[in-house]
């Protein structure tokens, strides 16, 4: 049956394909034709902020479920037995570049999960990689730059990346992932994802545990080498995402095991590693991993704008049994998302239907603001407390209290040798000889385009995780092992001075 074109206010159109002029051929256009000027306007409007990071992403809904019962650790509703299944949004994304930007280029990729819980939605926004590049929130705009484009030309450039980089040295374990092929992944669906934080867990009692969380790929880890990844940028920019929409329209489900590291607040004040420094992981034979749960992924978004684009993860949306950590970049995360959110869909973000709460109810006092769709804010009282309806707080959600010993400051966190560890570490006992040649390869690559001054700069940092590292990187790119050698045993500021332009 056909169906009439109207306005957006719902008027039937007589005319769509021509505007009203004063004449039939060359001629002026008047203002009284109001369907051109709602057609331009709305046009004009279609495009939002992208997201100042991660723009470029692709996303799915899909499904939960527990697999082995954790819930002694964890009061969250939707993990309490198993076999409770709770539906999900899922969006995959690369990091630094723009909303049009190429899937294939070398980046974290980042993997953001909502869990439309009975308690509410939950979002665990993490990354490809369980280790991050700073651990002090000041740092991030700083470094995002470096990522982004320069001032004067618009252009990426190797000098800012590397310079950064080389004088923030606890960036040294994630710099070594990136360049591994990990961050060239062939598809979302062939990638492990990672909390990377530590959070909290606590149950009934207001006992508590420090976890990390781990989705492991059921698709296999498979990766593109660097000069695949370039070739793919030219030939299909979107490949990603084509991979995962064209997986999921064939019923090929894509699926990650999920596990959880788990650390007592006894063990973590003993821990050879600060458990809550996000450059940092926890050795797996330290701190196993445990089974959770199942992801699959069964169906694609039908509207991607309204699903994928206009869809917000937070870091601090935690679930009554969930919480936050002393982990000084989440602290500054559990501000940002919202707060760029607010700015990027609007202060009721949360009401666009995707980021809606599925299974729970909203119930409050927070009314009115930029399109507000709110139906619940028709009744009378709008404030707390009142003596008219019956909502109200319940104790018993209390979290944990946390005991701190507080001496307020800029606290600066010296880089120490520790800070070198897992990184020779990685390079010894985790990369294997063909991964150790395309990490180096990448590198020369990229690194190769920095001034000599920063190169040398960088590549002391990699010597001094593990001087076979530090000299194949040298070697690579022709520098001087005995001046990388020389720089790497000063101390970040001498080294910082002994390389200044
Ligand atoms: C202080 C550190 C950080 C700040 C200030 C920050 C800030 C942001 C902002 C402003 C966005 C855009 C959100 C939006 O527009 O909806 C974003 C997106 C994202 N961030 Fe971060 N970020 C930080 C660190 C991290 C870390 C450590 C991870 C991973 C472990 C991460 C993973 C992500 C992901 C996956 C997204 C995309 C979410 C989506 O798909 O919508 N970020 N971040």
């Amino acid at each position: 049956m056909s169906e009439k074109l109207t306005t957006n206010k719902g008027i039937p159109i007589a005319n769509d394909q021509a505007s009203m002029t004063t004449g039939e051929n060359s001629s002026y256009t008047v203002l009284q034709d109001t369907q051109l000027i709602e057609k331009l306007a709305h046009f004009d409007r279609e495009r939002i902020p992208e997201r100042v990071v991660h723009a470029k992403g692709a996303g799915a809904h899909g499904v939960f479920e527990v697999t082995n019962d954790l819930s002694k650790y964890t009061r969250a509703k939707f993990l309490s037995e198993v076999g409770k299944k709770t539906e999900i949004l899922v969006r995959f994304s690369t990091v630094g570049g723009e909303k049009g930007s190429a899937d294939a280029k070398r980046d974290p990729r980042g993997t953001a999960f909502k869990f439309y819980t009975e308690e509410g939605n939950y979002d665990m926004v993490g990354n490809n990689i369980p280790i991050f590049f700073i651990r002090d929130a000041i740092k991030f705009p700083d470094f995002v730059h470096t990522q982004k484009r320069l001032s004067k030309n618009n252009l990426a450039d190797a000098d800012m990346f590397w310079d950064f980089l080389s004088l923030t040295p606890e960036s040294l374990h994630q710099a070594t992932f990136l360049f591994t092929d990990r961050c060239t992944p062939y598809s979302y669906r062939h990638m492990h994802c990672f909390s990377s934080h530590t959070y909290l867990w606590y149950n009934e009692n207001e006992e508590y545990v420090w976890v990390k969380y781990h989705f492991k790929t059921k698709q296999g880890i498979k990766n593109l080498t660097n000069d695949e990844a370039i070739t793919m940028c030219g030939v299909n920019p979107d490949h990603a995402t084509e991979d995962l929409y064209l997986a999921i329209e064939d019923g090929n489900y894509p699926q990650w095991d999920v596990y959880v590291q788990i650390m007592t607040p006894e063990e973590a004040l003993e821990y050879e590693f600060d458990p809550f420094d996000v450059t940092k992981v926890w050795y797996h034979e330290d701190y196993p991993l445990i089974p959770l749960g199942v992801i699959t992924l069964n169906r694609n978004p039908q509207n991607y704008f309204n699903e994928i684009e206009q869809a917000a993860f937070a870091p601090s949306n935690f679930v009554p049994g969930i919480g936050s950590s002393p982990d000084r970049l989440l602290q500054g995360r559990l501000f940002a998302y919202e707060d760029t959110q607010r700015h990027r869909l609007g202060p009721n973000h949360h009401q666009i239907p995707v980021n809606r709460p599925k299974n729970a109810k909203i119930a409050n006092y927070q009314r009115d603001g930029s399109m507000n769709m709110d139906e619940s804010g028709v009744n009378d009282p709008n404030y707390y407390p009142n003596s008219f309806d019956d909502i109200k707080p319940d104790i018993s959600f209390k979290p944990p209290a946390i005991e701190v010993q507080a001496v307020i400051d800029k606290h600066t966190r010296a880089i120490e040798d520790v800070d070198f560890i897992q990184v020779g570490e990685f390079w010894r006992r985790v990369l294997s000889d063909e991964d150790k040649q395309h990490l180096v390869y990448n590198l020369q690559q990229h690194l190769g385009n920095a001034s000599q001054r920063i190169q040398l700069r960088q590549t002391a940092l990699f010597y001094k995780a593990e001087p076979e590292y530090g000299i194949a990187v040298a070697k690579a790119l022709g520098l001087d092992i005995k001046k990388v050698e020389e720089l790497s045993k000063l101390s970040p500021e001498e080294r910082a001075e002994a390389t200044k332009a």
